[in-house]
């Protein structure tokens, strides 16, 4: 396929009228279709960033064109003072297909994490004594930007420099129970935590330290918040990732890959948690948005599927083996990480610090990776992409690690 476009506008413009907080590459992508991208200069990318594990179905997938385009001729919107039929859809279907009794709906990751934190404080102070309002997190845990969720997350560099924080929550080492044991106490309202940290470097939760937490969770009354808004729908083999662990939270949030693209996101508990909410208590416009709940509802058909999630396992074993090929040459990489195609390769100690070159480097050789800190590359692809576009984009990978090792 071929894209030339009339470029009126450039990348330059970004750096004039954009606020600073990010930089984005040089190229702009004005087209994707499956697992591949073009940009104004009808150059074409292989695309394993599926927008930070939200392209959980490639680009513009039929199935969720044609919900949107239906849904987009019916009803756009009607607010929350109205409930609308792609809502109660969706939220049938979470329901269904999980733990939960209870679905709010909001915009983003930070959103639903910023509900479940409300959730878990109002469900303490109702139901025990104001006093129990600690929350524990963990380092280099990530929950979003509002200041809650990332005074919430366990990484000073995105919290410091905003004013007093949000009190009362204290953050352990990720996988440490005795950690855990150390401050978990009466006063402690929730324990949150990703089961694969994405932001944080791809660490996996071990099984026991999941279990362990549930039980002190239990002990203390306090409740168990799973973010799986990175390592959920599908990404890493299983609709959500507690699933693979047998490990039941009182609440788990969702975003990213649940509108494949398009804004959603979800707050999921039980009956006897959200008993304790009421009309007025909390709420956002956009929740429950008929677009994006009529997208969430095709996502969630396709996703959740034998034909795309058995097929995760096959598909991160053949990235690795295209990693390790590339290894076996450059001797790049010293672990692979993470769960299923959520998916990271940790730098060896040469390339400590220098993710950032790796994906840049990629660009020039046209494909699209991501970083999770600055010594992990991190492989968030489509859950649907080919076994010849994973080997097309690693020999465009190869090429570029070949660049980047011989300018060292
Ligand atoms: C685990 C996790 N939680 C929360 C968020 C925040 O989501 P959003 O950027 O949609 O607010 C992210 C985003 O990367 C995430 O990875």
């Amino acid at each position: 396929m071929t894209i030339k476009q009339q470029a009126s506008i450039k990348r330059d413009c970004f750096d004039k009228v954009m606020l600073p907080v990010y930089a984005p590459a040089q190229f702009i992508p004005v087209k994707g279709l499956g697992s591949r991208v073009w940009d104004q200069n009808g150059e074409e990318y292989i695309d394993f960033a599926g927008g930070i594990a939200v392209n959980a179905l490639g680009h513009c997938h039929p199935k969720l064109v044609k919900a949107l385009q239906e849904q987009s001729e019916k009803l756009w919107h009607v607010s929350n003072v109205f409930t609308n039929e792609p809502a109660l859809q969706l939220a049938q279907r979470l329901v269904d297909h999980t733990f939960a009794d209870r679905i709010f709906f909001a915009n983003s990751g930070a959103e639903a994490n910023e509900a479940a934190l409300k959730l878990a404080r109002h469900y303490a102070i109702k139901k025990f004594n104001p006093y129990k309002t600690k929350i524990i997190s963990f380092t280099h845990s990530f929950h979003g930007r509002t200041l809650f969720t990332v005074s919430v997350g366990g990484q000073a560099k995105y919290s410091d420099g905003f004013g007093p924080k949000p009190a009362d929550i204290v953050h352990v080492p990720f996988n440490n129970l005795d950690a855990v044991k150390a401050v978990i106490d009466d006063h402690t309202c929730a324990v949150i935590l990703e089961p694969v940290q994405g932001e944080g470097g791809l660490t996996c939760a071990t099984p026991e330290f999941l279990a362990g937490v549930r039980q002190l969770c239990d002990e203390f009354n306090a409740l168990l918040i799973f973010d799986e808004v990175q390592c959920g729908m599908g990404r890493t083999g299983t609709l959500f990732t507690y699933q693979q662990y047998g490990i039941i939270p009182d609440i788990l949030t969702s975003a990213k890959a649940l509108g494949g693209g398009f804004p959603i996101s979800a707050m999921l508990t039980t009956d006897t948690i959200a008993s304790v909410m009421y009309p007025g208590v909390h709420g956002t416009t956009y929740g429950g948005n008929p677009l994006a709940c009529a997208v969430g509802c095709a996502a969630f058909d396709v996703i959740n599927s034998d034909a795309v999630l058995s097929a995760i396992t096959a598909k991160r074993k053949l990235f690795i083996e295209q990693l390790e090929k590339i290894n076996q040459q450059f001797s790049v990489f010293s672990q692979y990480r993470g769960k299923g195609l959520l998916l990271g390769a940790q730098l060896s100690e040469p390339y400590h610090d220098r993710a950032r070159d790796f994906l840049n480097t990629a660009t020039e050789f046209k494909v699209m990776i991501l970083n999770a800190g600055t010594s992990v590359l991190r492989f968030t692809p489509s859950l649907v992409i080919s076994d010849e576009e994973i080997i097309q984009g690693m020999a465009r990978f190869a090429k570029a690690v070949e660049k980047l090792v011989n300018s060292k």
